[in-house]
C-alpha cells in the first residue's frame, strides 16, 4: 500500500464499521417491524447511502455503500463512480463474485411508470429481479433492464441496452443489445473453482 493511500484506507475501514451498525439498525427498522414509518426511514437511509456510492472515491468503498442499501453483492467486485443500482428496489439486484460494472452503467429492476399511468393503471410494471452472474463485465454507460440475467463471464459493451438474458461468455452491444461475438471459455478451469 502506498504512503498517500493510507488516509484513505483509514476512511474507508471507519466507513465500514459504522455501515455494518446502521446497516443491521436499517434491516430492524424495514423488517423488524411492519409499520409504513419505519419501512420509509429505511428507504430514505437508503437514498442517502446511494448517493454517498456515486462520489465515494475508491470502489470498495462504493461496493460496502451498495451493500448498505439491500443489493446482495458478492466477493471481488469492482463497482465505477456513478454506478446507478436502481434504489426503489435494491434487493432485486444480485451481483455474483467478481463481477465489474463500469461507470455510468445503470442497473433498474423495476418500471414504474409516471404517477398518471400508475394511478390510472395504464402501466405499471413492479419489480423483477436482476442478476448479475459471476465474472460478467457491464461497459461504461451500459443500461441493464428489469428481469435480466447476465450469465457468467458474459459482456455487456459500452452503451448497451440490455432487455433480454445475456448468454455466457457472450459479448453484446448496441440498442437493444445483441449479440456480436461469442468468447472462448475460461482457458484454466482450475483458476474459476
Ligand atoms: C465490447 C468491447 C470490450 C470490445 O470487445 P472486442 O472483443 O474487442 O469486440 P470488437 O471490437 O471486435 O467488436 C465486435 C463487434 O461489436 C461492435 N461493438 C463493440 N463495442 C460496441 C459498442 N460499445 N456498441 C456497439 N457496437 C459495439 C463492433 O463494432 C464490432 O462490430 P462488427 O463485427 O460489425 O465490426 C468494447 O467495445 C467495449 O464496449 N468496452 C467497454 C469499455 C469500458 O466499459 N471500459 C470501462 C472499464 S472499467
Amino acid at each position: 500500500m502506498k504512503c498517500d493511500e493510507a488516509p484513505l484506507l483509514a476512511i474507508f475501514l471507519l466507513l465500514k464499521g459504522i455501515l455494518t451498525s446502521v446497516r443491521l439498525q436499517c434491516n430492524t427498522l424495514s423488517l423488524g417491524s411492519l409499520s409504513v414509518g419505519s419501512k420509509r426511514m429505511g428507504k430514505t437511509l437508503g437514498r442517502i447511502w446511494r448517493v454517498l456510492a456515486w462520489h465515494l472515491p475508491m470502489y470498495q468503498m462504493r461496493v460496502v455503500m451498495f451493500r448498505a442499501c439491500g443489493v446482495k453483492i458478492g466477493k471481488g467486485v469492482y463497482i465505477g463512480n456513478l454506478v446507478y443500482l436502481d434504489s426503489e428496489y435494491p434487493e432485486f439486484i444480485e451481483i455474483e463474485d467478481e463481477v465489474a460494472i463500469a461507470p455510468g452503467a445503470i442497473v433498474v429492476a423495476h418500471s414504474g411508470g409516471s404517477p398518471f399511468l400508475a394511478r390510472t393503471g395504464v402501466f405499471h410494471e413492479g419489480p423483477q429481479k436482476v442478476l448479475l452472474k459471476r465474472g460478467a463485465w457491464v461497459g461504461v454507460g451500459a443500461i441493464v433492464l428489469p428481469g435480466v440475467t447476465v450469465e457468467e463471464g458474459a459482456i455487456v459493451a459500452a452503451g448497451a441496452v440490455v432487455s433480454q438474458n445475456v448468454p455466457a461468455f457472450t459479448i453484446v452491444a448496441g440498442n437493444p443489445a445483441r449479440a456480436v461475438k461469442k468468447l472462448e471459455g475460461p482457458q484454466n478451469p482450475n483458476r474459476v473453482s
